[in-house]
């Protein structure tokens, strides 16, 4: 097997204040991969990632980043990570220029001021490498921090909800840009609360939940696996409620029985569908219109999460 480019192991941290962030988290990360971390507000990614950079220590738990234990081998395996933090520390009077080139030196890479143009042009920042990051937009800002956390040539690049607050026009940027990064062999895990850029983007994914990584799959398995499709009947006439001849299919009555909707799983090589209809042709219900529709990641996630809830309550 390929050796993985970031392994976490049976990573777990509680803060001072007695909260249990993270619980025996495992996960490896393959080189050149997507990853895509997903979790409500508190689930713990933001902790997760502080502790990979660095930035938190775990109460337990190894990483091994590129080879290297992030604890034992700090500064070489800090130099293979790159991060784009959720908080936005920008409020400075440098430019931008200074501010990304000093970005590499810090990682102990030599000058490199052809990178660093690449870097900017890239990120449409070449224009602004002049100005004072005080006096940028907050999307310029946000461009920034991911121009200093690729001046040091990261294999390994975190982005902690790099299109939050930002418009269309710069999340297909980034998105842009994360692809272009990926085929030059860079490693992404990103955060995101916007599940379709998950969906667009992440070849795996990952879901947190209280501090537990409670699935990790293939994005096109996952959707597979969990994902539904919906028939959709639009009756002629509302029903007050299904007739017990159509029980052998679990439908639901919508839109106050204007609609009735048949779920089945994706992964069936066949359906029930021509029986239903013949049934209910038999039984003289009569329909306008009809769809289908294949739930999405949104629907699985929520779905997950949820049903998490319920089991801990
Ligand atoms: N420095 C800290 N001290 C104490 N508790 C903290 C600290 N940082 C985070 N926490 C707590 O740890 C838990 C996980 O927080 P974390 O920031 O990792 O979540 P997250 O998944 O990134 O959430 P979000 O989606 O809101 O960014 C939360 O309950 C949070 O309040
Ligand atoms: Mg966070």
């Amino acid at each position: 097997m390929m050796m993985p480019v970031l392994s976490i192991q049976n990573l777990s941290k509680s803060y001072a204040s007695g909260l249990q962030a993270l619980k025996g988290v495992n996960l490896e990360i393959r080189k050149g991969e997507i990853f895509a971390l997903l979790g409500p507000n508190g689930a713990g990614k933001t902790t997760l990632i502080s502790i990979v950079c660095g930035i938190v220590t775990a109460s337990e738990g190894v990483v091994i980043a590129d080879g290297h234990d992030i604890v034992r081998d700090y500064r070489a395996a800090r130099t293979k990570i790159g991060l784009v933090p959720q908080e936005l520390a920008t409020d400075t009077f440098e430019t931008v220029w200074a501010t990304v080139n000093f970005s590499r030196g810090l990682f102990g890479r030599a000058p490199d001021p052809a990178h660093i143009e690449r870097v900017l042009r890239d990120l449409s920042l070449w224009e602004k490498r002049k100005d004072r990051i005080m006096t940028l937009s907050g999307g310029m800002k946000r461009r920034v921090m991911i121009a200093k956390a690729l001046a040091h040539e990261p294999e390994i690049l975190f982005l902690d909800e790099p299109t939050a607050g930002v418009d269309v026009e710069l999340r297909r940027d980034m998105w842009a840009l994360v692809r272009g990064l990926r085929e030059k062999g860079v490693t992404i895990i990103l955060t995101t609360h916007y599940i379709e850029e998950a969906e667009e983007m992440a070849d795996r994914i990952g879901v947190i939940s209280k501090g537990e990584l409670i699935l990790v799959e293939d994005k096109a398995t996952l959707m597979k696996k969990l994902g539904k499709k919906q028939l959709t009947l639009q009756l002629q006439e509302p029903m007050d409620a299904i007739p017990a001849a159509l029980g052998q299919w679990q439908l639901a009555l919508k839109a106050n029985g204007n609609e009735l909707e048949y779920s089945f799983d994706t992964g069936e090589d066949h359906t029930e569908i021509p029986a239903l209809l013949r049934r209910m042709g038999e039984l003289g219900i009569a329909f306008k219109d009809l769809n289908t529709r294949q739930s999405s990641l949104e629907d699985i996630f929520v779905s997950l999460v949820t049903t998490r809830k319920g089991a801990t309550a």
